[in-house]
């Protein structure tokens, strides 16, 4: 084990001694003890079950195999994954949190948790799990052993798996949050469905799209430096001569988008009341300023057949957030803080690093792996620009034997 490793190690088990259940979830009025373990395990299944809506809303194929939650912590998260898989693996680095999670572990014929503390992952065999998550992990960890870790996970994907990781890129710049107009050259994109659009929804239903957007301008769009940007939509007749809709669905653009590049963006737009053939438009908007087409940019179209809803209401084609139970823990369950003892780890001084997201777009790349979704996340606090990414790995072939 080399000093950092050791060094983070001995700090997750002094939280984890002391006031684990804050330790995961640092939020301010939980500290000393004021989480109930019922309450916090349902934040688990809450986040999982957002995970599993979000991989249905991208089209992706739902895990359901062996999945790996790294930076398990307590188990909050695996817990919640194995009322979805069939086995999943919770992996960390601190024995004291390791043992709270065995202790805590309701499906111990399905979860198992390791720690990582000497072999890291190296133990684990190679594209084994169908999907891996880590939240609120690497933004603990510096930043060239996250990167480690990155190639690591995408030994361990299986293939076609799912990968899906929260990571801080950088500190935010000092945001001006006046709206002005970018220079005109500067409002070019290109939008393409990244996934195929229904044919036909009901009246009224929500319906979840996931574009491939880029900037095809020479000038970085910037929202610190310029105002919100967003795509949006309009509902257009049949032969897409007449606006029905102006726009009823938004999906912000990242903070940053440099000239040249390519990321998928999700949005969920609202079917039109009355049935009917229409022609769905996709743009960009700025703002307070303009529609990126008002500036000679192109938009995408589709038509999409528009269906009454049944008697029952709107028939959704966004699926379901399916939530389950959660099972019984005794509150003892968790040691409770007494008074913090004078060496104990001063409360509120996690350590934040990043990774920036140039540098994990080119390791998703060396990979062979797919961005599926990039999405702002604020779990690194205000101060960091911070993703989740949503990949999807590669599928392997094994090199075809010579002849
Ligand atoms: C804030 S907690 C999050 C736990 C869990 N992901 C959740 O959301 O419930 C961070 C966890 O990451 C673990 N951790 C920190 N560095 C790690 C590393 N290098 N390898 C594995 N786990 C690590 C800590 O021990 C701690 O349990």
């Amino acid at each position: 084990m080399n000093d950092d490793v050791l060094e983070s190690q001995r700090y997750w088990d002094g939280f984890a001694a002391t006031d684990p259940l804050w330790a995961v979830l640092a939020f301010p009025d939980k500290s000393d003890g004021r989480w109930t373990l019922s309450e916090f395990m349902k934040t688990g299944e809450r986040e999982i079950a957002l995970l599993f809506h979000r991989f249905a809303e991208l089209q992706l194929p739902m895990p359901t195999g062996r999945g790996l939650d790294f930076g398990c912590g307590v188990g909050r998260l695996t817990q919640a994954l194995v009322r979805r898989m069939d086995r999943v693996v919770g992996a960390d680095i601190s024995p004291v949190m390791i043992d709270l999670a065995r202790t805590l572990n309701r499906y111990p014929q399905r979860a198992e948790y390791i720690c990582t503390s000497d072999a890291g992952l190296e133990l684990l065999p190679e594209r084994s799990f169908e999907c891996i998550y880590s939240n609120i992990v690497l933004q603990h960890v510096a930043p060239d052993l996250s990167v480690r870790y990155l190639h690591e996970f995408f030994r361990l994907l299986a293939p076609g798996g799912l990968l899906v990781f929260q990571l801080p890129s950088h500190r935010q710049a000092q945001a001006d949050a006046e709206i002005t107009a970018m220079p005109d050259a500067a409002y070019r994109a290109s939008i393409e469905l990244a996934a195929p659009a229904p044919s036909q929804v009901a009246a009224g239903s929500p319906v979840a799209l996931t574009f491939t957007v880029r900037n095809t301008s020479d000038h970085e769009w910037s929202q610190p430096r310029f105002g919100p940007l967003a795509l949006g939509n309009h509902w257009l007749d049949e032969r897409g001569e007449l606006m029905v809709a102006q726009d009823d669905g938004r999906a912000p653009l990242l903070q940053i988008v440099p000239p040249g590049m390519s990321w998928p963006v999700l949005v969920t737009i609202r079917a039109p009341q009355s049935p009917g053939r229409y022609m769905a438009e996709i743009d960009l908007v700025h703002e307070g300023i303009s529609w990126f087409e008002h500036k000679g940019s192109r938009t995408v179209r589709f038509p999409i057949a528009v269906a009454a809803a049944g008697p029952t209401g709107p028939a959704s084609t966004a699926a379901a957030i399916k939530e389950f139970p959660i099972p019984e823990y005794p509150e003892t369950a968790v040691p409770r803080p007494a008074a913090a003892p004078a060496d104990a780890p001063t409360k509120a001084r996690f350590p934040m690093n990043g990774v920036h997201r140039d540098q994990v777009m080119e390791i998703i790349n060396r990979h062979g792996a797919r961005l599926a979704y990039l999405e702002e996340d604020r779990r690194a606090g205000p101060e960091w620009v911070s993703y989740r990414y949503f990949v999807a790995g590669r599928s392997w072939r094994p090199a075809s034997p010579a002849v």
